[in-house]
């Protein structure tokens, strides 16, 4: 008999978001009638950007003659898809094409990352944190059990919370691998350039490396957030980045983001010999990965056109109006709350301190709105409820206003 993976005994139940729905679906079994609204799960509702659907189009009919027809493309991506995410996004950084590889998104590859470097790595966390790269590193057996605390053995949890504005202080212990992501999901809140680069400046003094998750960055809209962890000098040697285009351009169903590795981020042979990751991830993604859809990579490519980019621009001000919505209002009834400004995620505290599983039960059952736990995001997320500006307008403005009004606090 096959002997499993014991590693994935030590998960906690199971992954967030399958919790939360499971318990939505298990309420509306029980009041059909109940008219749920979601600001759960971080899902876009906005319809691709039309120079997407006209771009995938002409891709559909490519592939219907045998002139145009694609078969396996390249496994990095498009060279179409890699110029044009270089010339809009990393001009300035100097990153080549062969440091950026196409995938089917941010989830994917945070959590694959971990795959090209050595099980007794030391890593380091937010709390809270997107469970993925915690629980893909609790897969590979890089933690121990789960203690009563609600924490991992062996892994470094860094506090963010309202007492320290939401800003990690840098680990006590060493680590290697080091998880951020700005802006960040689930708080909202952002670091600024100033404070990324104490971590930058971190990495390269302890030969740390950085694992800078960006999927939120088309949201920031203050000038001293970073857009990209590449506008901090020396990030080129510690920092890999991810991006995403399901929360930039509505591809949560249709799948695509990246992976940014400049060749010049280096790890260590277990004898020393320093070791460029590039050709390690190329190999890696080359093995197991046979490309992103050229239809899709067609669609994504169409964002950075003129057309694309107002498009995408105004959907992400539809989103964020939103936000101002859900901000404004949880405000005016006198609950604290957190983000909104330069990303989709409102964290807010809940009332009474009450816990946030108790929360998120009261939320759906008083007014039919479903948030997630901030507990759901680790122990420091205790307290705090975590609310999407994801939805369509007229839905958030009913979701707010039941809150406003019929919510027992
Ligand atoms: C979220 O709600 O945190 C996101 O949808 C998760 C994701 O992007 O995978």
């Amino acid at each position: 008999m096959a002997v499993i993976n014991e590693n994935y005994l030590k998960l906690a139940g199971s992954y967030l978001f399958r919790e939360t729905a499971h318990r939505t679906a298990a309420y509306k079994e029980a009041h059909p009638t109940a008219e749920v609204i979601s600001l759960g799960i971080g899902d876009v509702t906005q319809p691709l950007p039309a120079a997407c659907i006209e771009a995938m189009h002409k891709a559909v009919d490519e592939m219907a003659s045998p002139d145009t027809f694609r078969g396996y493309g390249p496994e990095q991506g498009y060279s179409f898809l890699i110029d044009a995410i270089i010339e809009n996004n990393y001009k300035h950084y100097g990153i080549e094409p062969d440091e950026i590889f196409v995938s089917d998104g941010a989830k994917s590859d945070c959590g694959n990352i971990q795959e090209i470097f050595a099980i007794n790595n030391r890593i380091a966390i937010t709390d809270p944190v997107y469970p993925v790269y915690l629980d893909t590193n609790v897969m590979a057996g890089r933690t121990g059990l789960l203690q009563p605390d609600g924490r991992y053995a062996g892994v470094t949890y860094l506090p963010c919370t309202a007492e320290n504005g939401f800003v990690p202080a840098l680990p006590k212990t060493p680590v290697e691998l080091i998880y951020l992501c700005c802006p960040n999901n689930p708080t909202g809140t952002t670091l600024t350039r100033e404070q990324l680069k104490v971590w930058v400046e971190y990495a390269q003094k302890h030969d740390a490396i950085i694992l800078f998750d960006a999927a939120y960055s088309a949201y920031i809209s203050e000038p001293d957030v970073p857009r990209t962890i590449f506008e901090i000098p020396g990030a080129k040697e510690v920092a890999i980045e991810f991006r995403s285009f399901s929360k930039t351009a509505g591809f949560t169903g249709t799948r695509c983001g990246y992976i940014v590795l400049p060749k010049t981020v280096m790890g260590k042979t277990a004898s020393g010999e320093r070791k460029s990751l590039n050709p390690l991830w190329n190999r890696r993604h080359t093995t197991k990965f046979n490309g992103t859809a050229y239809i899709i990579q067609r669609g994504a490519a169409a964002i950075f056109t003129p057309e694309g980019k107002k498009q995408v621009q105004s959907a992400i001000d539809y989103y964020m109006e939103n936000a101002r919505i859900i901000r404004e209002g949880i405000t005016s009834i006198g609950i604290t709350c957190f983000g909104g400004v330069n990303s989709p995620y409102i964290w807010l505290q809940t009332p009474n301190n009450m816990a946030s599983w108790d929360f998120f039960d009261k939320l759906l059952k008083e007014v039919n709105i479903v948030g997630t736990p901030g507990a759901g995001f680790g122990p420091c997320g205790e307290g705090y409820f975590r609310l999407t500006a994801f939805g369509n307008r007229q839905k958030t403005i009913e979701a707010v206003d039941r809150i406003k009004n019929q919510l027992k606090i």
